[in-house]
């Protein structure tokens, strides 16, 4: 029988995910189908269970129910989901329901797996302290970079992180004044400003020579922070579609026990 997953959200007619799914699925010749599940935003708890009456294997859980989804919907979570306070993967299994956090992952095998980029000893300056930030967090810090650097217009926001992952290794908090003056050799925008086309109030010298300049977000052209990061030498920059297709990816291996080839589906999806 076809097994059958979904992505939930709201908005969701944009998401890539089934397309993703679908191609990794022909790939490693997986029987299963892959769905979108709108939802209203006071319905999300509801769609799980019809879901999961219905059969489904899994969702993948997207804006804005990651959080609920943490706190309401999973039975048990992964050490990278309880780090996270969110969850975009769901196994959902006869006696219980996997909360995972498959974000961090997705960044960091990217970055590493895919640019190039080894994050061990590595100064990283992280723009932004809502959720998508939180998410990479705990991946970042298990790859033993020489610090994580958190700056956010809200300062007090980005202290609230580095408290809670202070453990985990070396993190410094502070505003955007307050490091201006500092060389990175990784500056990562997990901001939502370039959503609305808008460019953090970054220093244009916080790039080290050989800095790499990623921006969670993806989309059509350049955002303008990896614009405003090649006008004042960032020597390499990336968009957040290889960390899309990589969470992706960790996904469908939690699901399936297969790890599907990303590289032809993230050139699809550039060439698309
Ligand atoms: P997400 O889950 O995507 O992280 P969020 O929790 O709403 O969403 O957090 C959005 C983040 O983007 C916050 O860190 C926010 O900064 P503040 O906490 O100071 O508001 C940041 N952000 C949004 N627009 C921004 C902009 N134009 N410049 C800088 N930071 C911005």
């Amino acid at each position: 029988m076809t097994d059958l997953y979904a992505v939930i959200g709201n908005p969701i007619a944009h998401s890539k995910s089934p397309l993703i799914h679908a191609e990794f699925a022909r790939q490693t010749d997986q029987d299963l189908r892959y769905e979108t599940r709108l939802v209203p935003l006071d319905g999300f708890v509801a769609a799980v269970a019809a879901f999961r009456a219905q059969a489904g294997r899994g969702m993948n859980v997207t804006v804005p129910f990651k959080v609920a989804a943490f706190e309401h919907v999973a039975t048990r979570l992964t050490d990278r989901a309880a780090a996270a306070q969110a969850v975009n993967t769901l196994k959902l299994e006869r006696d219980e329901i996997l909360g995972d956090n498959t974000d961090g992952a997705g960044l960091v095998r990217d970055l590493e797996t895919n640019l190039g980029f080894s994050l061990a000893g590595k100064r990283i300056l992280l723009m932004g302290a809502g959720g998508a930030a939180r998410g990479v967090m705990l991946p970042l810090l298990e790859k033993n970079p020489h610090s994580v650097t958190i700056t956010n217009r809200n300062a007090d926001k980005a202290q609230a992180l580095q408290q809670q992952f202070s453990r985990h290794g070396k993190i410094v908090a502070g505003s955007y004044a307050d490091v201006a003056d500092q060389p990175f050799d990784l500056v990562i925008n997990a901001t939502s400003a370039s959503l609305a086309d808008a460019l953090p109030p970054l220093s244009p010298s916080v790039f080290a020579a050989a800095a790499f300049a990623y921006d969670m977000v993806y989309q059509r052209g350049q955002t303008p922070f990896l614009r405003f990061a090649q006008q004042h030498g960032a020597a390499r920059c990336a968009d957040g579609i290889g960390m899309l297709v990589e969470q992706a990816a960790e996904s469908f291996y939690l699901w399936r026990g297969v790890r599907p080839d990303t590289a032809p589906v993230i050139a699809l999806l550039q060439a698309g």
